[in-house]
């Protein structure tokens, strides 16, 4: 069975067809970030005007490189929630449009749902209970997975890490998305230049702090302006990582679960895959992270999610409405 998958809750547009929710055939993505870099973060209007250019044009070509015809396709699938209002609205409607037109059934994805999904694609079997980390420019979010539940276990209480890269290489005039600059920067720079505050690690619970951290490296920028960027950038990653791999693994190990699933455009950091591929192995808890290109905002993951909400009869009606929050309430753990 065949599922078009569309995602449009940010600011890549991808349009997205995969088969039996692992076989991928076709993962359109057309990014914004030309038009966002000059701002240094995403503009919503922007977002929704360049969402609406995009979508249309990347469903043809989608279906061109499956060779696929839209009487091939089961349903349509589509972002609902979590997002910018005006972006969702717009993958939406088109969804909505072609269920409509097509005459198919709509399936609404929740697209942290539909990031934790790709460790599917990975290797991890769907239903499997794991702790999952959710972590990008949007959300920095400790899932608990419980076969088909999701509960909410830790999230952010200010910025999202992703949303701390970004800010910091806005900071640095680097360019924009920050992550994969940093990123790049951190690999020949000294984590050891300096300590950067590890915000939360000590703490009894699994949320997250990166506001703070954020502002440490810019004081430190100040005080400190002829640091070179890499040493920088390997300082702050180091602190990020830290605190994300001892938070997940903690909730892992106290919970006793022995998978953990790391996802989100974060998850396509090499300094993060890396400790977190050393520290599981040393507590023997099995891994899995998607490769980059699915870890970043992608249509695949709503596709390959699909099969499995039409399997066990989660179909939306023509009235779904979109949702700016991510609809999971926070459980309290300790
Ligand atoms: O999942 P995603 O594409 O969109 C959201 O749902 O937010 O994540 C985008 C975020 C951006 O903040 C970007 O800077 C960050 O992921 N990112 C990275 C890397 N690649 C993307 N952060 C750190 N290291 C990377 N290699
Ligand atoms: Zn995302």
């Amino acid at each position: 069975m065949r599922f078009l998958g569309i995602e449009s809750s940010c600011d890549d547009t991808s349009v997205a067809i995969v088969e039996d929710g692992h076989t991928i055939l076709a993962n359109v993505v057309t990014n914004q970030d030309d038009y966002h870099g000059r701002y240094g973060g995403v503009v919503p209007e922007i977002a929704a005007r360049k969402h609406l250019e995009h979508i249309l044009p990347a469903v043809q070509h989608c279906l061109d490189i499956s060779q696929c015809r839209i009487d091939d396709i089961t349903a349509i699938a589509v972002t609902y929630r979590p997002g910018l209002v005006g972006s969702l609205i717009i993958g939406l409607t088109a969804a909505k449009s072609l269920a409509f037109l097509y005459k198919k059934p709509l399936i609404g994805i929740n697209h942290l749902e539909a990031h934790v999904y790709t460790c599917c694609f990975a290797g991890m079997t769907y239903g499997t209970p794991h702790i999952a980390l959710v972590a990008s420019g949007g959300h920095t979010s400790i899932l608990q997975i419980n076969s088909h539940d999701i509960h909410l276990i830790g999230r952010t209480v200010d910025d999202a890490v992703g949303e701390a890269y970004d800010k910091i290489a806005k900071f640095m005039g680097l360019g924009y998305p920050g992550g994969p600059i940093l990123d790049r920067l951190a690999q020949t720079g000294d984590p050891a230049t300096t300590r950067f505050p590890r915000p939360m690690i000590d703490q009894d619970n699994y949320n997250f702090s990166f506001s703070g951290l954020k502002t440490a490296v810019m004081y430190f920028l100040h005080h400190y302006p002829d640091t070179p960027p890499p040493d920088i950038a390997a300082s702050f990653q180091d602190a990020v990582i830290d605190v994300l791999t001892t938070k997940t693994i903690q909730a892992a190990i106290s919970i006793g679960y022995k998978t953990i699933g790391v996802a989100g455009g974060v998850a396509s950091n090499s300094g993060l895959r890396k400790l977190f591929t050393k520290r599981c192995e040393e507590r023997q808890i099995q891994l899995f992270i998607p490769p980059p290109r699915l870890c970043t905002d992608n249509a695949a993951m709503v596709a390959g999610l699909a099969y499995h909400k039409w399997l066990s009869g989660c179909i939306s009606d023509l009235t779904l409405g979109v949702h700016a929050d991510f609809g999971l309430k926070m459980q309290s753990r300790l």
